[in-house]
């Protein structure tokens, strides 16, 4: 584990001092939401204690002080994600509500009966459901992807899903079930050569990956920073700048406008137009220490460290008999997400089992229920790792697996 010094990164966890069911707590379930560092903690809280105001409009240094803080977030984010301009990222609560933003705004403006949505069997429903309700609304159609048989998307058969009715093709950066990172450049390429846009559903992505949009070439990019060090209630949507300027608003309120008159109003410009009423500014503010944080450790090194873990959790995975594991073998086109079954025990026994060891596993369908039905299971377990876990966690899950073995004894196959 040379890329990173985990055990250091840990130090500044307090949560992962912490112990659960009397058990030092083994967190492998980041894909949901990522722990936070002490000093994301002491941002927020120090918000609350000495600078806290409404954002904008106040006549006052703490407000003007308050603005800047929560400007600052989106100038870093900016450059975190290499932007063309701060207001190209909007905030918002979370990568759902930065999809729904995109569906409804753009969507409602621009998609006519006939047209075609293209999506995956593999999206999370942050990324299926809005898409789905867009296509209600405007009798257009929801396309998919085709699937190789170890989850990834068959490049080879995309001819037969794009053609000039293509409007939007919306994929996540990662699956949050398999881990497969899909190929963004020639996905965007494929959507511009039939002048169709590309929405990349960044929820894993931008924790665990160093996203450049420019580089990418995507339309839109949505971020949730609670599964990246950040607070809960913070989301961004990154556009581009010609396209957010052209599209009308999302929701209406205080904040989003340039004038009010009786019957109408003029909204303001970006990033203004798209974050009606007050935002989460200490979630924004404490943000900023987030992203420092993954910047400061590198991207590139967390990437690094996970895929040494993610490669020695499966070798140890694979020596458990009965252990079903979804998804590629092809680690290059993966992140650090296990999806595995225990043949004839339900996912959430297994939960249940490793629960009691101190062992915080995810279980069920993900939020991706077409997937699991793809694939004729009704769910999965789920281990996922991120920059402060180490191979002692990858030996606790092994532990804790062999133990929901040994109960449920010749129930399971092997
Ligand atoms: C791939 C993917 N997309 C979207 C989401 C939704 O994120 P949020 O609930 O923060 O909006 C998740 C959350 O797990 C996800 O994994």
């Amino acid at each position: 584990m040379a890329a990173l010094n985990y055990r250091e990164i840990r130090k500044d966890f307090p949560i992962l001092q912490t112990t659960m069911n009397g058990k030092p707590l083994v967190f492998l379930d980041s894909a949901a939401s990522s722990q936070k560092p002490q000093r994301v903690i002491d941002v927020f809280s120090d918000y609350y204690r000495c600078r806290n105001a409404n954002i904008h409009r106040g006549a006052y240094r703490l407000s003007y002080e308050a603005t800047d803080l929560f400007e600052h977030t989106r100038n870093r984010m900016a450059r975190f994600i290499n932007a063309e301009a701060p207001e190209c990222c909007i905030f918002t609560r979370n990568a759902t509500e930065s999809i729904n933003l995109v569906a409804y705004s753009w969507g409602n403006a621009n998609l006519e009966a006939g047209d075609e949505i293209l999506v995956s069997e593999m999206e999370h429903h942050s990324n299926l459901v809005p898409w789905m309700m867009l296509a209600e609304r405007k009798g257009a159609k929801l396309r998919h992807i085709p699937l190789t048989d170890d989850a990834r998307f068959d490049y080879n058969r995309l001819d037969e899903v794009i053609n000039a009715k293509t409007r939007i093709i919306a994929v996540a950066h990662m699956s949050n079930v398999t881990g497969t990172i899909h190929n963004l450049k020639l996905l965007a390429a494929r959507a511009r050569s039939v002048g169709a846009l590309f929405l990349v559903d960044g929820a894993q992505g931008a924790s665990h990956l160093r996203v450049d949009v420019r580089d990418i070439d995507c339309d839109f990019y949505a971020i949730s920073a609670h599964k990246m060090l950040g607070p809960t209630g913070v989301g961004v949507l990154y556009g581009k700048k010609q396209l957010l300027e052209e599209m009308p608003p999302f929701m209406g309120g205080g904040d989003m406008i340039l004038s009010v008159q009786k019957d109408s109003f003029k909204p303001a410009p970006l990033p203004n137009k798209f974050e009606a009423g007050t935002p989460n500014i200490a979630g924004v503010v404490a943000y900023t220490i987030a992203l420092d944080y993954l910047e400061k450790v590198g991207l590139d090194n967390i990437h690094a460290h996970e895929m040494e873990l993610l490669r020695y959790a499966l070798e140890e995975l694979e020596r458990i008999p009965g252990i079903i594991l979804y998804g590629t073998r092809e680690l290059s086109e993966r992140g650090a997400v296990i999806s595995f079954n225990v043949d004839g025990v339900h996912p959430h026994d297994v939960g249940t089992i490793l629960d009691e060891e101190g062992i915080a596993i995810r279980a069920g369908h993900h939020c991706c229920e077409p997937f699991m039905r793809k694939c004729d299971i009704s769910g999965t377990a789920r281990a996922s790792f991120y920059l402060y876990n180490g191979p002692e966690d990858v030996d606790a899950l092994v532990r804790g697996l062999r133990k929901v073995r040994d109960i449920f004894g010749s129930a399971v196959v092997g």
